[in-house]
C-alpha cells in the first residue's frame, strides 16, 4: 500500500476525529513531509480532509471519493475492485476486461460514465459523483444458473442494503427496477457472455446503476418526473464506498446459495406489482393481465384478461 492509500486508510478509520500530522507519521513509520505530500494528493483527488488546530487532519463525513482500495478492503468475498474516475461504461470496461483473460470475479467501479447504458439499448443518465455505477463481473457460472434469476438476486441485494444503511424502505418494480415514492431510483443490466465453442453462458457482468442525489434540473426532459435519488429521499449522507460493500457483499452471500432460490421470498415481499394490473407487449401490442406471483425462476405469473395463466421471463411491465 503507498503512503497515501496508508494515510487514507487511517483517517477513513477514525472519521470525523482530527488526527495530527505527526501521529500520523509516527504510526505508518513515515516522514511528515511524506504525510503533508500524501494529505496533498488526498485533496487534489477530491477528498474533504480539513486542517484542525495544531496542524491536525481530519476526513469530513461529506467526502465521497470512489476508492479502489477501500471498497476491496472491506470485502468478505475473492473479487479484485477496478475503480475509475471516468469511462464510458463500466459494463463495456467489464466486457474487455474478460476479453484480456482477467481471472476470477471482478468488480469495476466509476463516479461518472459517459456512454451509461440501460435496458433495450437505451441510454442511461450517468453524471459525475451523483450516482453509482458499478458492474460485476462473474466468469465460470455454474449452467444451472441462469441470468434472470441472478437479477432478481442482485435487486434484492440493492434494497437489502439500502434498507441497511437507510431509514427508506425501496421496492422492486419487476423485473428489476428499484423505486422510492413512485421515483425510479436504480436500474440493472445484465449481459451474459457466450462461450462460443461449449456454447453456454460462460461470465455474467451485472451493471448496477443508482442514483444517488439527483439535480432535477440536469435531468433531460423525459426522466425528470420519473426519477429520484437515494439521498433526495434520505436524510443521513450515504458513502459510495460504503453502499458499493454493501451491496456486493448481499448479492454474493445469495449467490453462494443461488440454488436454494430463498432470496425470492425477499424479493416477492418487496414487489409492488403483485395484485396489480399491468400492461405488456406481446405482438406489437399491449396486453392487459393481473400479475398474480412471482414463480421459483423469478419469472411473472399474470392473468390475463380470459381468465388464462402465462409467465413473463423477461421484458418490460407498465
Ligand atoms: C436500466 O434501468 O435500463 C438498466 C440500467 C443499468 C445501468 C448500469 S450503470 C452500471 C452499468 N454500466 C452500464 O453501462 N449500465 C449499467
Amino acid at each position: 500500500m503507498s503512503t497515501k492509500d496508508k494515510v487514507l486508510a487511517l483517517l477513513e478509520h477514525n472519521k470525523e476525529k482530527i488526527y495530527s500530522g505527526q501521529l500520523i507519521a509516527t504510526q505508518l513509520g513515515v516522514s511528515r513531509t511524506s504525510v503533508w505530500k500524501a494529505i496533498q494528493s488526498l485533496r487534489a483527488e477530491g477528498y474533504l480532509i480539513e486542517s484542525g488546530t495544531n496542524n491536525g487532519y481530519r476526513l469530513s463525513s461529506q467526502s465521497d471519493v470512489l476508492n479502489q482500495e477501500q471498497i476491496q478492503s472491506k470485502l468478505d468475498h475473492d473479487v479484485t475492485v477496478i475503480a475509475y474516475a471516468s469511462i464510458d461504461s463500466t459494463n463495456s470496461e467489464a466486457k474487455r476486461l474478460l476479453e484480456t483473460q482477467l481471472s476470477g470475479n471482478f468488480l469495476v467501479v466509476s463516479d461518472e460514465q459517459t456512454a451509461g447504458r440501460g435496458r433495450h439499448g437505451r441510454f442511461f443518465h450517468s453524471p459525475e459523483k451523483t450516482g453509482l455505477y458499478m458492474s460485476l463481473a462473474l466468469q465460470h457460472i455454474s449452467s444451472e444458473v441462469d441470468a434472470a434469476l441472478l437479477t432478481t438476486a442482485a435487486a434484492v441485494a440493492v434494497c437489502q442494503s439500502i434498507e441497511e444503511m437507510t431509514s427508506l424502505s425501496p421496492k422492486i418494480k419487476w423485473v428489476n427496477d428499484i423505486f422510492l415514492n413512485g421515483r425510479k431510483i436504480c436500474g440493472i443490466l445484465t449481459e451474459g457472455i457466450m462461450n462460443f465453442e461449449t456454447q453456454s453462458v460462460e461470465s455474467i457482468i451485472l451493471g448496477i446503476g443508482i442514483n444517488i442525489s439527483v439535480d432535477r434540473e440536469q435531468l433531460p426532459d423525459d426522466l425528470k418526473n420519473k426519477v429520484g435519488g437515494l439521498s433526495n429521499h434520505s436524510s443521513g449522507t450515504i458513502n459510495r464506498n460504503d453502499l458499493t460493500v454493501s451491496i456486493i457483499n448481499n448479492f454474493l452471500a445469495i449467490y453462494q446459495n443461488i440454488n436454494s432460490r430463498t432470496f425470492l421470498e425477499d424479493y416477492r415481499k418487496r414487489c409492488f406489482v403483485l395484485g396489480k394490473t399491468i400492461t405488456f407487449k406481446q405482438k406489437q401490442e399491449q396486453v392487459r393481465a393481473v400479475a398474480e406471483e412471482i414463480d421459483n425462476d423469478g419469472g411473472l405469473v399474470v392473468r390475463l384478461e380470459d381468465g388464462s395463466h402465462k409467465i413473463l421471463s423477461y421484458g418490460e411491465i407498465s
